[in-house]
């Protein structure tokens, strides 16, 4: 999952202000939100206020999205869309999306406490409990008709929290500085020309997202993309090796540094300033070295930084050069892929990698990257835990 999708329904409450902190909440840490706002809602709070907060156009068209939500939300939920949704009715978007998503859902319900402690309320809560709806409040207060009792919305940073649990989402690497290298270096020939590779960013995105999603302040160097990357992070462009060098100096002290880019080892001597032209000629171009990046981080390395490095090798013998390359460059972690198979690896949604460290070597099998990710990020964890 690059960024999780997240569907808030609103619904016609007084608390529906206290939405547009959820809102507020969950674009700030990098979801993409789509708010889906019912007619009742709209005499509270206008909906152009929900596509504002979520960074949206007022007439984005919500039915796209019912479908492909990754968790649906529904804050304020009103004794009446409790009802609705206990019984299957679709009258409104959100009652549609409720019908249509296949995923978590999670409801802040929010009325006078009178009609909270109704046996119809109470009946309506337990079908969507035993459906696996959420629910989260409401909480003791004071209500919007001066009453005392429960009934109250529970409060946006509760929602968020109980969202980000739904999402698989921790706070494991909350405080941590992570620095994410991605995609691959492009060296320029002449003013049109470069040499490159295959990599497409994907690895390092996922990586940059699942730190992200775990709590840590993300930096991703971005090296040519091919995919978008994820929200919530910052981003550099770093599209030469050289680039890329000068930023992971001024970032180098990161708690762990994630170098899944491919970087160029060589680069063209002399750039011309202009296109080449075609002239029938022998083009020769002599080539020199570029810094081995993750080598000069292992020789420099202080405050017990995580380093992880990654080796794109063909076969057994690439395994064994990898586990020499740890040694050598200095490196905590280094993430082996066979790039001898076409099937994964470069420029391909999944891969299958081995994790070598000094004490032990776990082999990945082959999923999606995002999950192949989440494995990488959860190893260098524990050595963060150890050092700490
Ligand atoms: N790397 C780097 N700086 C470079 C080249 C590579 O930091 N100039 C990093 C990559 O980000 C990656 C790892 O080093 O984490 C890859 O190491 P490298 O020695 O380039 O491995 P391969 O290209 O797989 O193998 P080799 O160049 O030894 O054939």
């Amino acid at each position: 999952m690059l960024v999780a999708r997240v569907l808030v329904g609103v619904t016609g409450g007084i608390a529906a202000y206290k939405a547009c902190e959820l809102v507020r909440l969950l674009v700030k840490s990098g979801h993409d939100v789509m708010p889906l706002i019912t007619p009742s809602a709209e005499h509270f709070v206008r909906a152009r206020t929900f596509f504002a907060l979520a960074r949206r156009a007022a007439g984005d068209d919500p039915y796209p999205h019912l479908t492909q939500a990754d968790l649906l939300v529904i804050a304020p939920a009103t004794a009446n869309t409790l009802a609705k949704l206990a019984h299957g009715l679709a009258d409104n978007l959100v009652t549609e999306a409720a019908l249509a998503h296949r995923g978590p859902v999670l409801a802040a319900p929010a009325m006078n406490p009178r009609m909270w402690a109704h046996p119809a309320t109470r009946a309506n809560v337990e079908t969507l409990r035993e459906r696996g709806v959420d629910i989260v409040g409401p909480g003791e207060g004071d209500t919007g008709e001066g009453e005392w009792g429960i009934g109250r919305m529970a409060e946006p940073e509760e929602i968020f929290r109980r969202c980000r649990e739904l999402l698989g989402e921790t706070d494991t690497l909350r405080g941590r500085r992570v620095l994410v290298t991605a995609g691959g270096t492009r060296e320029p020939l002449d003013s049109v020309r470069f040499l490159g590779n295959r990599s497409s960013g994907r690895m390092g995105v996922a990586l940059a997202e699942e730190a992200r999603k775990r709590g840590a302040d993300v930096t991703l160097l971005a090296a040519n993309l091919s995919v978008p990357p994820p929200h919530g992070i910052e981003v550099v462009e770093t599209p030469t090796a050289q680039a890329m060098l000068d930023a992971v100096r001024a970032h180098a002290d990161a708690d762990l540094v994630l170098m899944a880019a491919a970087v160029a080892d060589y680069r063209p001597r002399n750039e011309l300033q202009d296109k080449r032209a075609k002239d029938g000629d022998v083009w020769q171009v002599t080539l020199e070295p570029t810094t081995d990046i993750l080598r000069e981080l292992g020789s420099r390395r202080e405050n017990g930084q995580v380093l992880v490095g990654f080796a794109a090798d063909h076969g057994e013998q690439g395994l064994a050069r990898a586990r020499e390359k740890r040694v050598s460059k200095g490196v905590d972690l280094v993430v082996f892929n066979d790039v001898s198979r076409g099937d994964i690896g470069f420029d391909a949604p999944e891969n299958e990698v081995v994790l070598l460290g000094a004490e032990s070597e776990q082999r990945i099998d082959r999923a999606p990257k995002d999950r192949i990710a989440a494995a990488i990020v959860e190893k260098a964890e524990e050595l963060l835990r150890e050092r700490a």
